[in-house]
Order: C-alpha cells, then structure tokens, then sequence
C-alpha cells in the first residue's frame, strides 16, 4: 500500500524527525559518503522485515549495521587485533567489517539471515552521524534501491526508486564517494588473514598496506565472485544492456566513456578514478533517463577504486533474470 515519503532537509527538526520515525519501526532513507541506505532499527525485527519488503529484495540477505563508533562495534562482536588496526585506520569511513557476533547481541536474526558473524559499519557522513546519535540505535541500511537496480547517489534517486514505499527521505545532497563500503571477512579468528568479500570505497591496495599483508581473496559464492560472469547475479542494473571494455559505441549503443573518448555521458574526461566511482551510479541513472537503447562502457583499470567500478559494472552486464 502507498505511503506518503516525508522528504527531510538538513536541520535540527528533520533530523529529530528522522530519529522519531526510526524508534517507532519505521524506515528512513539517509546519506552516507558512499551511497544513500535505507535504514530501520536493527533491533527491531518488523522494521527489518520492511527494509526487505520495500526493496522487494528475493533473500533475506544479510545486512550492514550502521554504528556511531567502534566502541559500539566491541558490544556486538568478538573483536579482535586486525579489527582494532583497521577501525583506528579507517572509521569512520567506507569500510565494513564483518565479525562473529557474540551471544547477548540484541541484533534482528533478519539482520545476519541467521549467520553467526555480522557486517559493521561506522560511516563518515554528518548527516549518518547525527541520526545515529539522535536516534541511539544500531542502524540496518542497505543501499536505498530496489532489489537488483542502480543504487542511489542522491535523493533524487532514491525517490525515483521508492517513494510511496518508505516513511521517509533524508536530503543530504551527492554522495562523495559514490559505491558502496569495502567488505572485508574477520571471521575466520585472529591468524586467518582477512578476506576482500567486496571491493568497495577504500580501495583494497589501502587496506593492505595498513595490515602490511596483502588480502585473501574472497571464498567463491555467486555474491562474491566477480571473475566468472556465469555465476554473477545481476545487479546494479540501468534499463538498457550493458557491454564492457568497448573501445567505441557499436550502432544502437550509447557509450559511457572514461578519459579522452568521444562519447554522451563519460565518468571522467581525464581518467580519475576517484571521480569516476563518485559519477558511476549518477552516469547510469543518466543513461537510464535518457532511454538510451544500450550501453557500451569504455575499459576501466583494475586497481584502486577501479576495482570496486568493475564490479559493479560486472554485475550491472551479467545476465537479466
Ligand atoms: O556502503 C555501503 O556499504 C552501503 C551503505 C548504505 O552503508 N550499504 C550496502 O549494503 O551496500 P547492502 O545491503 O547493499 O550490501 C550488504 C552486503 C551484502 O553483499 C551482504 O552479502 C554483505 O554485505 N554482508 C552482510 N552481512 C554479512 C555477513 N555476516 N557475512 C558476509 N557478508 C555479509
Ligand atoms: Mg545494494
């Protein structure tokens, strides 16, 4: 059933507005530094059934729990010494870290889809900031999206996804970075080394640098495995299809360029990464808004935020249920 979608600014009000909604079980789009999430009380077992329920997600995938600082992140999980290091060095900041959960957690079983480990997060935003303290809850968000589709940089797209389907939007303009949190595995105890489950906003040549050891990759499972294509879920998908590494637009193709290329939309004229990853998820809303018929993608490089970009880029190529 429709709902009306508060739309909220950056003030003192809207922000109580926001925390208001969310303690009694309702759901609230808000910006992070990566993408906008749809947030709902991770406690709170009905108001995560919603997060699925308005994004029409098929699985109860696992979700990311927002806190306001690792000292909230120690009351949930096992923490351990490679967690320490990584928070000092990167929260807040586009880096989730996932941890076996200790037993009194509080945690929505919705939340982990009953695994034993959950996903943390404390992200940079001020917006994300001050509702989590406003509010002084643990905040479920995935990406404001629904389920398969381009996820949001600004508001804008988030209403164009979900209006009428969650209590509220919360304005916080562009988002800076522009793909999702880097996903590293802790779980696997305090000698196993942490496994990259999702290349994201803090590029992976970071991460090992800061541990001084390089990465495991992820265990193979069709959500983390972005080298064999047959496997990939589609995901992050414009309305057109997409075709990767095209030196040119074939006829019918509308190209989304990067660097010097002739092209409509380009991600950046002069090749940063940086800008591209910040531009993707705008590019395709673009792409999308301009009915282009389908979208060929100039080759990206694989390294630093290139990686998280081809990722996504993969999964919004793979094959359309
Ligand atoms: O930047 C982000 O991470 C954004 C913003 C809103 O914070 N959130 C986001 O959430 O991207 P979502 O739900 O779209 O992605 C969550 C990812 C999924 O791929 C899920 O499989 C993984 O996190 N995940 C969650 N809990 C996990 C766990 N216990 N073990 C392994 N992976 C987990
Ligand atoms: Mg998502």
């Amino acid at each position: 059933m429709p709902m009306p979608t508060e739309r909220l600014r950056d003030d003192a009000p809207s922000l109580a507005r926001a925390a208001r909604i969310l303690r009694a079980g309702g759901l609230v789009a808000l910006p992070t530094e990566t993408v906008y999430g749809l947030a709902a009380n991770a406690r709170d077992d009905r108001a995560v059934a919603r997060i699925f329920a308005a994004k029409e997600r098929p699985r109860f995938n696992p979700l990311i729990v927002h806190l306001p600082d690792a000292a909230a992140a120690r009351e949930l999980v096992l923490w351990n010494d490679t967690a320490d290091r990584l928070a000092a060095a990167f929260w807040p900041g586009a880096l989730t870290l996932v941890l076996p959960l200790k037993e009194e957690h509080g945690l929505s079983p919705l939340v982990t889809a009953g695994l034993p480990t959950v996903a943390l997060r404390v992200p940079a935003h001020p917006l994300a900031r001050a509702v989590l303290r406003e509010s002084g809850l643990p905040l479920a968000a995935p990406s404001a999206n629904p389920s398969g589709r381009i996820s949001p940089t600004t508001a804008a797209h988030v209403l164009a996804g979900l209006d009428g389907r969650i209590d509220a939007v919360l304005d916080g303009g562009p988002c800076a970075v522009g793909v999702e949190s880097t996903i590293l595995g802790l779980a696997e105890g305090g000698g196993a080394r942490p496994a990259l489950l999702r290349p994201g906003g803090i590029p992976a040549e970071a991460l090992s640098a800061a541990l001084g050891q390089p990465l495991a990759a992820a265990p193979a499972s069709p959500e983390t495995a972005p080298n064999a294509p047959g496997q990939l879920a589609s995901h992050y998908a414009p309305d057109a299809p997409v075709r990767l590494n095209a030196s040119a637009a074939r006829e019918g193709e509308t190209l989304l360029g990067f660097g010097p290329v002739d092209c409509a939309v380009n991600l950046s004229p002069s090749g940063d990464l940086v800008e591209a990853a910040a531009r993707l998820f705008d590019c395709l809303h673009a792409l999308d808004a301009m009915g282009a018929g389908a979208i060929a993608v100039s080759p990206i490089p694989e390294t630093g935020l290139g990686r998280a970009i081809n990722d996504r880029l993969r999964r919004a190529a793979a094959p359309r249920l």
